[in-house]
């Protein structure tokens, strides 16, 4: 146990890399993790991951070649942030081809797990096989599903011995930090809160549909597909004349608050992340306000 998801990542780097170490980020990739490893002074290389009709995948010619002569840590984030996509096993073995082959690991960062949508599946990456067992670290929580990270209760999942023996002798801090609520509110999540998890993933998943029809009525430039896990949508703006800065826009004349997509990497300009865990009344507000403001002739590109 560890108190957060960012706390875990942070020991894990610091215990199963060394100083100097690269870190290989696909991006876009969530925020913090451009940052957190710089800290420990590590380095990050952000690695653009390919976009094509399907969606986003993993450049593995680029991460292998990064790999080359020098190992480090590749950071697996599934169900992704900011993207929504979830994992073909196909794609986890192909990955952990490049990993293994390089002597590197995998810090698997699964916190969004529980929240994957009918017709996807989430497939731990350190359960496909011994190799990515040897060279993962996991870290999840029931922070995002059942609305609890501020309880300060995540969990480091260890898949071999040798770094759960690492683990043991330097564990003692992070354990001591955790939230004793959060301890009872994860017992509670895991071994009872499946009902409430499943209506949360219907309401979750009716937002994401009702998106794709908002869009189409208020916001057709915009492009959108619909996320795979997560409650995370992550739109499109680059033909809708708002320029690099659509979230600072939005804020400004839709009053309507998202998350600037360059934040997550330079493959991010000119998209936003929205948060679609709302009311859908909220979001047929937001999306009829984005409309509005879209259609008003504009004399400036933000
Ligand atoms: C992929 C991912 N990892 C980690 C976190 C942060 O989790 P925690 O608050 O437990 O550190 C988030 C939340 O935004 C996230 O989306």
């Amino acid at each position: 146990m560890v108190p957060d998801v960012l706390g875990g990542f942070m020991q894990v780097v610091e215990h199963y890399s060394k100083p100097g170490a690269q870190v290989i980020l696909p991006t876009p990739g969530h925020k913090p993790f451009f940052k957190l490893p710089l800290s420990l002074g590590r380095r990050v290389v952000a690695v653009p991951m390919l976009a094509d009709g399907e969606g986003w995948k993993m450049d593995l010619e680029a991460i292998a070649s990064c790999l080359e002569g020098e190992g480090g840590i590749v950071i697996l984030c599934n169900p992704h942030n900011p993207i929504g996509k979830v994992y073909l096993k196909d794609e986890l073995v192909a990955l952990s081809k490049v990993v293994e082959k390089h002597h590197a690991r995998v810090l698997s960062d699964e916190v969004h797990a529980p929240l994957v949508f009918s017709g996807h599946r989430h497939v731990p990456y350190a359960s496909i096989s011994d190799i990515t067992a040897g060279h993962t670290v996991t870290i999840t929580s029931a922070g995002k599903a059942w609305n609890i990270s501020g309880l300060k209760c995540a969990q480091i999942i260890f898949s071999n011995k040798k770094d759960l023996d690492l683990w043991d002798s330097v564990c003692f801090m992070p354990e001591h930090n955790v939230g004793r609520l959060g301890l009872v509110a994860t017992r509670a999540a895991y071994l009872e809160g499946g009902p409430w998890l499943g209506e949360v993933i219907a309401y979750c998943d009716a937002n994401r549909k009702l998106l794709t029809s908002l869009l189409r009525g208020h916001a057709p430039c915009v492009g959108y597909r619909e996320p795979q896990g997560t409650y995370l949508a992550w739109l499109d703006f680059r033909t809708s004349g708002l320029g690099d800065a659509p979230a600072k826009f939005l804020a400004e004349q839709a009053h309507v608050a998202c998350e600037e997509g360059s934040q997550f990497g330079p493959e991010g300009t000119g998209f936003v992340r929205l948060n679609l865990a709302m009311p859908s009344a909220l979001l047929v507000e937001a999306m009829t306000r984005i409309g509005r403001v879209l259609a008003k002739p504009r004399n400036h590109t933000a």
